[in-house]
């Protein structure tokens, strides 16, 4: 950062569901300054403007990768254009804060991984588990002895989320797009890389890929592990739910987590300590990410952001363990009318689990017009209120 500025300057391309995420907490953040953002979509480009009046709003990403006063860009769209971006970006000196996964093939994942480490840029990947209080405090409690030695790390993430048609192409099916974080964060609990693994799908409403997986095996120090993830659970219940976990079991105590996207409740149950902490979710955490990259950038190391080598890993397990589930034969259930089903009745919620951008874009404008009608209503009392003291 040029020592006069007060802010590093960042660039968006993507402003999607997560590139206007992150450039919310960016606008919150006293690190940063949204400069310029970036997207095909003239739809985005207008919500851009809205939202950051002071911003050069373009579809040219050149322009943003180009601009000498911008120190970072963040990389929001999908992970088909993150190679030719990350390139872009690295060639021209910007510091990068992208989301996962960092590409769409594994070939060109260690591509970049490669480009990435002999750079000496700053490439922050948001997987957000490890922006997580309470992984940290579960993590925490595991080095202080709390549950003698670590041996089994459990992981669920079960929701009504995103549909076959709904998700990110490029980012594969369930497991991979979303399941990979799991992946990841059952590999920073063991601390060790991946030895084995059994992976069982199961494919539904006639669809191709599994949109359920359950992956066990073992890790290189000895740690065995499962992790489940699935957007299969209960689509159509008249009142949705879901079923989140980490459960973390040593050979004298445990620690689990729970939450309900609102609240994270994490259970400490040690050799010394037993504890309940009931804290805010935090959603993706993205105020701790773009926090710590900041943060990084200032004091030239990483501080503690999440690295493309954990990304590109999580990614091949994930890849790998979709493999395996197939090979272990995915039976199918459901018809395709379960699926129409599902995405009519989707199509008229307005809050659920995973709902795809389209909803999104209508939900920020439903906001912004009620918002506007509040305003107007509210200058409206104001102007009667001055008319009557007058
Ligand atoms: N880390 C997480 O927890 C998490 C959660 C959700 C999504 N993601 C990842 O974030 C990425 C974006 O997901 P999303 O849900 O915001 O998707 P989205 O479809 O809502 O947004 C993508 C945006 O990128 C734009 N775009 C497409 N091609 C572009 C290009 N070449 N240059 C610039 N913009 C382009 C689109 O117009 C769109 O506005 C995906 O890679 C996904 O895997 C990560």
């Amino acid at each position: 950062m040029n020592e006069n500025k007060q802010k590093l300057n960042i660039g968006i391309i993507g402003f999607g569901r997560m590139g206007q995420k992150f450039c919310d907490e960016l606008l919150r953040s006293p690190l940063w300054s949204v400069t310029r953002i970036c997207d095909p979509s003239a739809e985005a480009r207008k919500i851009a403007a809205e939202k950051v009046p002071g911003a050069i709003v373009t579809s040219d990403d050149d322009t943003v990768f180009s601009d000498p006063a911008i120190d970072a860009v963040g990389l929001f769209a999908l992970a088909d254009s993150r190679p030719g971006q990350i390139m872009k970006g690295l060639a021209a000196g910007k510091h990068l804060l992208v989301e996962k996964p960092v590409a769409e093939s594994l070939e060109s994942e260690w591509e970049i991984l490669r480009a990435v480490e002999a750079s000496d840029r700053m490439v922050a990947v948001n997987l957000f588990n490890r922006s997580a209080w309470y992984h940290h405090v579960i993590m925490d409690f595991i080095k202080e002895g709390e549950i003698g030695e670590l041996a089994i790390v459990r992981i669920c993430h079960m929701t009504p989320g995103h549909m076959p048609q709904e998700g990110h192409g490029p980012e594969g099916p369930a497991f991979h797009d979303c399941g990979m974080h799991y992946v990841d964060a059952a590999r920073m609990y063991a601390g060790s890389e991946y030895k084995t693994f059994h992976a069982q799908g199961i494919r539904m409403w006639s669809h191709t890929d599994p949109w359920w997986l359950q992956a066990h095996g073992t890790f290189e120090n000895g740690v065995v592990f499962d992790v489940t993830q699935g957007f299969v659970y209960g689509h159509m219940a008249e009142k949705q739910t879901h079923n989140c976990y980490v459960d973390i079991i040593g050979t004298k105590g445990i620690a689990r987590m729970t939450h309900d996207f609102k609240d994270a409740t994490v259970e400490l149950h040690g050799i010394n300590r037993t504890e309940k902490i009931v804290k805010e979710f935090g959603d993706k955490k993205l105020d701790v990410l773009v926090d710590v990259f900041g943060r990084s950038i200032l004091a030239g190391r990483n501080l503690g952001f999440p690295e493309v080598r954990d990304s590109v890993i999580a990614s091949e397990l994930a890849w790998k363990m979709l493999e395996d589930a197939d090979r272990n034969g995915s039976p199918c259930v459901g018809r395709v009318e379960d699926m129409d089903e599902i995405m009519a009745r989707r199509r008229t919620l307005t809050n659920g689990y995973g709902l795809p951008v389209w909803k999104i874009f209508d939900e920020t404008n439903r906001k912004r017009a009620e918002a506007a009608a509040a305003a107007k209503a509210a200058g409206a009392e104001t102007a009667t209120a001055k008319t009557a003291g007058a």
